[in-house]
């Protein structure tokens, strides 16, 4: 954040930024790809199976704008309790839903209302009805202490201004031996301070990314175990510097800086990550 951002700011950016995106697929059908930018190719076709892509509608894969796949590796089971942070259009929840079955739920939890618009659509248009969506804050979840059995996040924790705070809620709210399971943007090594300044770069999944280190450690304070990287991969970045509402002027700065160009290059990372809330599993598994 710089000096002239406060984290209410940055969430306003970002809210504005996903509503604008939500109202686009909505209305206009429009494509959208993570974290911001219009997609030049389809972005679920490039983190989801044709199998897992064949149930959902148009609409949802229009609006998948994560940087990973976290169902494919959460390992759920019939009757599970599900909760996906930053669920946007809803691609996750739904192919949570299939998994966890009549049985199970799934809650989709976002910040900005035209998200939430989109995904009950969405949800309405697929008939699904062990999924229903919250309005609300990831850094006070709306959700009661020790009721969920799964976490999965994709490409949402990055834009947090408070990553304690949302780590510490995911804590809170999964039951002893739930877990996590989440894809999101990190960085090898730091960020340049003129990426971290552009209030778009945080739309852009970049200007909030923690170095990998601090990420895992902060997962780690917040109580959680076995916190394992499943993968990791750089991200082309050409994005942070190509944003439609950045001017030219803006970009072409930006570029003259050797240490962005080398960043952006190899410096920004998408991860999976996996972690475990102490405990006793008790109940459905
Ligand atoms: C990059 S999109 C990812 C959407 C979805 N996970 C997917 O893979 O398509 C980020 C989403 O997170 C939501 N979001 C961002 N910050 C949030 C916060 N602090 N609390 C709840 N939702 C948030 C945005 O509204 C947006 O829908």
């Amino acid at each position: 954040m710089s000096d002239i951002e406060t984290p209410d700011s940055v969430k306003k950016t970002v809210r504005n930024s996903y509503g604008k995106i939500a109202r686009d697929v909505l209305v206009h059908s429009q494509k959208a790809s993570c974290c911001g930018e219009p997609a030049k190719a389809s972005t679920s076709q490039a983190l989801y199976s044709a199998q897992e892509l064949a149930a959902l509608p148009d609409s949802v894969t229009a609006a998948s704008l994560g940087c990973g796949n976290p169902t494919a590796m959460a390992d759920l089971k019939p009757g599970e309790v599900v909760l996906d942070l930053g669920s946007g259009g809803g691609i996750d929840c739904f192919l949570a839903a299939e998994k966890v079955g009549p049985t199970g739920r799934v809650i989709g939890l976002d910040m900005t209302p035209e998200m939430i618009a989109l995904a009950n659509a969405n949800a309405a248009k697929m008939g699904a009805a062990n999924v229903s969506f919250r309005l609300g804050e990831m850094e006070a979840m709306p959700v009661d202490s020790g009721t969920v059995d799964v976490i999965i996040s994709n490409c949402v924790i990055n834009l947090s201004p408070d990553k304690d705070r949302v780590f510490a809620e995911a804590f809170r709210v999964l039951k002893p031996g739930g877990r996590m399971t989440v894809s999101d943007i990190v960085t090898r090594g730091p960020l340049p301070t003129a990426i971290r300044e552009s209030a778009n770069a945080w739309v852009d999944c970049v200007a909030g990314a923690l170095e990998e280190k601090l990420y895992l450690e902060k997962i780690r304070q917040a109580g959680f175990e076995n916190v394992e990287v499943i993968s990791r991969n750089v991200v082309a970045a050409q994005s942070a510097s190509d944003q439609a509402d950045i001017s030219t002027e803006e970009k072409e700065r930006l570029l003259q800086d050797a240490q962005v160009r080398e960043f952006l290059r190899s410096g920004i990372l998408s991860i999976k990550v996996r972690a475990v809330k102490p405990g006793t599993v008790m109940g459905n598994r």
